[in-house]
This record gives structure tokens, C-alpha cells and sequence, in this order.
């Protein structure tokens, strides 16, 4: 793909921290938030979880988009020489020039998995493991895959919103994503509207609401009994 129509179908956004996301023209929202992209990937989901203290984070994010919440992830474990296993589930990877872009100057991304992704993107496997970290991105929809049972020490679920995506926010697929954390894991999203906060209560998680990122009142995080 030429890099000018890379940028028309996913225009690269500037927001006030410093961070870039994309405007995503299928859903019609941004991948990340337009008040600080890396600031809420670190607050929602990389502090949300407690990942940035875990001794050794398992994560499963849905869905990866252009790898913001990625790059967070892996700079923080590295500052902390903890080994990190990141497993994401994407079904419209946007383009490599995209990714690239997001990413120029920003944490994590002298990262080497990160880099090491971003030479084969988006031809499957999609895995590496460098510097500590194993990155692996499936090409797919998260709804039809085989999640690993107890495995996940963190889950990010960030699709779009629950009114452009209802897909990853019924209790159907709540319940498959608790299933998905290992006891004591967290799973962690943006999003503080009452039917998500409800749908992760029926799935058996102690579900939190806390302070949400720059531009939003609150967020929730969940926890599955250990
Ligand atoms: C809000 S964006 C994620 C941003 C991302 N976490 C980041 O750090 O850049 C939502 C992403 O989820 C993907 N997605 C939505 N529904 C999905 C599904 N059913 N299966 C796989 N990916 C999905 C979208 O294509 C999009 O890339």
C-alpha cells in the first residue's frame, strides 16, 4: 500500500501528551484516546492491571489496533528487566506505515519485539521474542477464537465503543474473557458504562470503577477471584 493511502484510511491524530493515535474510517472513532493516546495506555491498562509491577505479566488484549497499549506494555516491563508474554487478537490490522508512525519517538518503540514486529507486519506469524518479551498478534476475530483458560495475569479489552462495537461488550463474551484470566488476574477497559460494568459482575469478576484517563470521569477494572 502506498504510504498517502496508509494515511487516508487511517489519518494519524496528535494529542495533548505528546502521543499519536489514528482515526479508524470502517468504525468511524479513534484507535486510542484523543486526550492523551499514551496516557491512557498506561493508566487504563498498563496500571489498571497492575502489570507495571507484575513480576512476570501474561497479557491478552483485544483488540491490538495499531499497538499503542502494546508499546506502553513493553517499555514498562523492560524498565523493570520483567519477562513479559503479550498475546492480541486483531481482525483488521491497520497498515504497517501506520503502526510505524504512531510509534516514531514514542515509548517503546526502540523496543526490540516491537521492531522486530513491525519488519513483518502484517504477514502472519505474527510472534517474536526479543528483549525479554514474546509479542504475538493473532490475525482474526476474537469472537471465533480459542482463548487460553487461566492464563491471563492482565486482559485489556479495548474494541471500539460498546455503541460502534457491540460485539466485545455483551455478557456472552464477558463471561469467555473471565474464563481467560488466571485467579487474581485483572481485566481492564476504558469504558464505565453500566451494562459492561454488569456483564463483568455476571461473569464472576469483583468489578472496580476508578478515575478515569485524561477526558474521562471514570474507567473499571475487574478482578477474578483468586
Ligand atoms: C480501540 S482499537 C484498539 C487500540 C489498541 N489497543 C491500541 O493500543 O492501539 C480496537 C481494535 O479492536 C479491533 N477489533 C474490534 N473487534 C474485534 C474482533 N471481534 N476481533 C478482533 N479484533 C477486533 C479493531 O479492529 C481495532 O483495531
Amino acid at each position: 500500500m502506498s504510504e498517502s493511502r496508509a494515511f487516508t484510511e487511517a489519518p494519524i491524530l496528535d494529542t495533548p501528551d505528546g502521543s499519536r493515535t489514528a482515526y479508524n474510517t470502517r468504525f468511524g472513532e479513534a484507535y486510542g484516546s484523543r486526550h492523551g493516546a499514551a496516557a491512557q495506555a498506561r493508566h487504563v491498562f498498563v496500571e489498571g492491571t497492575g502489570t507495571h509491577v507484575h513480576p512476570a505479566p501474561r497479557v491478552l488484549e483485544v483488540g491490538f489496533g495499531i499497538g499503542v497499549n502494546a508499546r506502553a506494555t513493553l517499555a514498562s516491563a523492560a524498565r523493570r528487566g520483567a519477562p513479559l508474554h503479550y498475546l492480541a487478537y486483531e481482525f483488521d490490522p491497520a497498515p504497517r506505515e501506520v503502526l510505524a508512525e504512531v510509534a516514531r519517538h514514542q515509548e517503546g518503540n526502540d523496543h526490540p519485539a516491537w521492531q522486530a514486529l513491525l519488519d513483518r507486519w502484517p504477514q502472519p506469524p505474527l510472534e517474536t521474542e526479543a528483549g525479554g518479551a514474546r509479542l504475538n498478534v493473532l490475525l482474526g476475530d476474537v469472537l471465533e477464537a480459542e482463548l487460553p483458560a487461566g492464563w491471563a495475569t492482565a486482559l485489556y479489552l479495548d474494541g471500539f465503543s460498546p455503541a460502534r462495537n457491540p460485539e466485545v461488550w455483551t455478557p456472552a463474551f464477558a463471561a469467555r474473557l473471565a474464563r481467560t484470566l488466571a485467579p487474581g488476574g485483572v481485566l481492564a477497559t476504558y469504558s464505565a458504562a453500566g451494562h459492561v460494568r454488569r456483564a463483568l459482575q455476571a461473569a464472576g469478576l469483583d468489578v472496580e470503577r476508578r478515575p478515569g484517563p485524561p477526558g474521562k470521569r471514570e474507567c473499571l477494572r475487574a478482578v477474578r477471584p483468586a
